[in-house]
């Protein structure tokens, strides 16, 4: 198993890609801590994981307050001494457009995307300072390099993301922790089937079909298509892999525009 000893973190662990990357981690070994504001589905998930045999427990925690992610971590110390991964994958999708963009919404996306991520991040990364080692991946979207209308909010909370994970990269490699961002595209969950639901009045289907003819792959991912990466950036199989952008989106961002049949 690729994650014995170690106790990983993750936020936004209740559903969707935060979900699948817990059930992976635990199945590898690891101690994982679902942080979350989505209490039942968080309790249920560590519940059916635990009774497999996982140590996994479930904190609420919302990582756009400092009070909650100084308090999560605090949490993992106390049940485990020790924090080795961290995945700050909780994130929100909230549309608006030029030039109406609303600042509640602005601030809402900005405060849970890229300042959560600096918050849980700067708690763990103490941790994993005092012990010298530890894997951060920061799950982005290739929204970092490329977007469209909509989501300014979302896709400048995500470019952040990108460069806050290189500046952990450059910060924290001296003390032997790395940070790597996975970029994926278009993915199956809860999140991308709400916006999903909202562009069509209910009627998601012929959108998603859409969207998958624009993926080389040919398919819209599923939650487990990121879990392998980040089951690969968490563990030792990626050792010198330090500051990356991983796309996990099946080709979508490396299209020269015109080159796939959906334009
Ligand atoms: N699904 C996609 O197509 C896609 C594409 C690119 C990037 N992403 C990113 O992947 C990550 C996971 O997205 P998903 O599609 O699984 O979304 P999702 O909505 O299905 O799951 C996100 C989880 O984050 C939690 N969360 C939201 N706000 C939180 C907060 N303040 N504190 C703690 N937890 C909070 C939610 O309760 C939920 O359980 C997000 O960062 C998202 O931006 C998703």
């Amino acid at each position: 198993m690729k994650l014995s000893n170690r106790v990983a973190i993750i936020t936004g662990a209740s559903q969707g890609i935060g979900a699948a990357i817990a059930r992976r981690f635990a199945e590898e070994g690891a101690r994982v801590m679902l942080a979350d504001i989505l209490d039942d589905d968080g309790k249920s998930l560590a519940g059916e994981l635990s009774a497999s045999g996982h140590d996994v427990r479930y904190v609420r925690a919302n990582v756009s307050s400092e009070s909650d992610a100084k308090a999560l971590v605090e949490q993992a110390m106390s049940a485990h001494g020790q924090v080795d991964i961290l995945v700050n994958n909780a994130g929100i999708l909230r549309r608006t457009s030029w030039p109406d963009i609303d600042i509640a919404n602005w601030n809402e996306v900005l405060a849970v995307n890229l300042t959560g991520v600096m918050l849980v991040t700067k708690y763990v990364a103490e941790q994993m300072r005092a012990r010298q080692r530890g894997s951060i991946v920061n799950i982005a979207s290739i929204h970092a390099e490329l977007t469209g209308p909509g989501v300014a909010a979302y896709a400048a909370s995500k470019a952040g993301v990108q460069i806050l994970t290189r500046s952990m990269a450059i910060e924290l490699g001296p003390d032997g922790i790395r940070a790597n961002a996975i970029l994926p595209g278009y993915i199956r969950t809860p999140l991308y089937m709400n916006d999903a639901n909202r562009a069509t009045g209910g009627n998601p289907g012929p959108f998603i079909d859409a969207a998958a003819a624009r993926v080389p792959s040919r398919r819209v991912g599923e939650p487990d298509d990121v879990s392998g990466p980040a089951l690969f950036l968490a563990s030792d199989e990626s050792l010198y892999v330090n500051g990356i952008s991983l796309a996990v989106d099946g080709g979508l961002a490396i299209q020269q525009a015109g080159t796939n049949p959906a334009g």
